[in-house]
């Protein structure tokens, strides 16, 4: 879709639709000249309880005073709740619902009125239109959206419009990755993608066979495949100083191996490389962003079959940092290939920051459903840091516990380490055997189990639509964009 910013009255849109936002508490400018047009019909309405303009509630009217025919009044909410996450929505709502009328191109009233600036609202408009027309199918398109306006009254915004852009694309590709079918998107398939990002900055290595001796996790967990792992290293320099480092799990089809999952909705373990997708799709962004800084992307890629090749429960494993585990059971393979990914971030590249992302337990989503990613770190200001930017952009995370108790339960009797906790506190006892692998660098591990896709319980988003939805990517793009070199 193309996307511009047009300045102007509502009335002489060149569009075949247009979408008003519209407050609960107050008429703004592009509100205000539609009630004017419709002869103060909308603020009767309004006043009468006929359409309350809370979010997610719309209202289609023809209008013969405005050029676009098509009006379609979007709630807002409250003006004083707006946030860049709300924004993304409405406008999303627009896209979608532009989609459904099948028209070429659309309009979006940007909203005034309220605390935000201009610049955030466009970026937000650019970004929550983009995503929410973002569809991922082998299956025929129906009629496309081809054009999609952001009117303002006044303002240039090329800047936010060029970053949303990017923004946008890194998402979708993060979801046409972690979308893609296992048997398309396999180890060696995820490398080629990520040697599609080299240049403007990045260098792609692909670590393979022997190369990848020492890493007894990432050759354990890939043993059983026919199709072999790969550590796929992504450098982007940008900058001066130290590296900050993202490691991403791409586990390209959890059938759990010999320790094999139930066959009902195994189908979804297709989505397990979404860590590894988003921080490709991280990566792709900053190089477009030129951000004056230095970050190594690490994913870790293997498919975790059952096989006469397979690792197996009582294995004992050692990794790239020497340490050792016992294997209890081969469904907890995503630690073993992050362990490896781990220890080799901090061993190449001595990050002054660490992140991962990873679907890595199902208990993350027991303890927090599908509305949050879990957090756990060892430094507390990136805990607060990246709480108030998630809620602030619709990527929420909660913070959850690491005290050394819960150590006590990875303990192994012939090993350093054991690969399962039990049940209790499942996400922290997996987060808990990740830090073994950091050397005490500072360093955050994000379980997006909950998250990385629409599940039966995900709120509905328009800027989500079915799938995976590229959680984690604008999270750490905007953290990253607002850190010094
Ligand atoms: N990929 C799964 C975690 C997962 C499960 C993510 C459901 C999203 C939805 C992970 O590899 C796994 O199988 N974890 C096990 C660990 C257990 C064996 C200790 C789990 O959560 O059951
Ligand atoms: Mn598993
Ligand atoms: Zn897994």
């Amino acid at each position: 879709m193309d996307l511009e910013v047009v300045r102007g009255e509502l009335k002489e849109l060149e569009a075949e639709a247009v979408a008003v936002p519209v407050f609960e508490d107050l008429f703004d400018g592009f509100s205000s000249e539609l009630d004017s047009l419709l002869g103060g019909e909308l603020k009767r309405m309004v006043e009468r309880g006929e359409f309350k303009p809370e979010l997610g509630k719309e209202m289609l009217l023809f209008s013969k005073e405005v050029k676009a025919k098509r009006v379609l009044v979007l709630g807002a909410g409250k003006s004083s709740e707006l946030t860049f996450e709300r924004v993304m929505q409405v406008a999303g709502n627009a896209a979608k619902k532009a989609k459904e009328l099948g028209v070429e191109s659309f309009g979006v009233a940007a909203p005034y009125g309220d605390k935000m600036g201009m610049d955030g609202k466009v970026k937000a408009m650019a970004e929550g239109m983009e995503l929410a027309l973002y569809s991922f199918g082998y299956k025929k398109e129906e009629k496309e959206v081809k054009r999609g306006v952001i009117l303002v009254k006044e303002g240039e915004f090329s800047k936010e419009l060029e970053e949303a852009r990017v923004m946008a694309d890194a998402v979708k590709f993060a979801r046409d990755v972690s979308n893609t079918p296992s048997n398309e998107m396999y180890p060696e398939k995820m490398a080629e993608v990520a040697k599609g990002l080299e240049g403007g900055g990045i260098r792609v290595k692909v670590l393979k066979g022997d190369e990848l001796k020492g890493m007894g996790g990432l050759l354990a967990v890939g043993s059983g495949s026919e199709r072999k792992p790969r550590l796929i290293v992504m450098e982007y320099r940008g900058g001066e100083g130290e590296f900050y480092a993202l490691v991403g799990k791409g586990i390209t089809f959890d059938s759990g191996g010999i320790s094999i999952k139930p066959s009902e909705r195994m189908e979804e373990m297709k989505y397990d490389k979404s860590g590894g997708a988003v921080v490709m799709g991280i990566m792709k962004a900053i190089a477009k962003l030129k951000l004056p800084i230095n970050v190594v992307g690490v994913v870790p890629a293997a498919e975790n079959m059952p096989s006469g090749a397979s690792y197996r429960p009582g294995d004992v494993i050692r990794f790239y940092n020497g340490k050792t585990a016992e294997i209890i059971n081969t469904d907890a393979e995503g630690r073993l290939i992050l362990a490896d990914a781990l220890a080799y971030a901090v061993k190449n590249y001595n990050p002054k920051l660490i992140i991962d992302f990873a679907t890595l337990t199902g208990a993350c989503v027991i303890a927090l459903g599908t509305k949050a990613a879990g957090l756990f770190t060892n430094r507390d200001e990136y805990a607060e840091k990246l709480s108030k930017l998630g809620d602030e952009i619709g990527e929420r995370v909660w913070r959850l516990p690491l005290w050394d108790e819960y150590y006590e339960q990875i303990k192994s009797e012939i090993a350093d380490l054991k690969n399962v906790g039990g049940r209790p506190a499942g996400a922290i006892t997996a987060a808990a055997f990740l830090s073994k692998f950091v050397d005490e660098k500072p360093w955050v591990h994000l379980d997006i189990a909950g998250v990385a896709w629409t599940q039966e319980t995900s709120t509905e988003k328009s800027y989500t639509p079915k799938g995976a939805t590229g959680f984690g990517v604008r999270l750490a793009v905007e953290f990253l964009k607002s850190l010094e070199g």
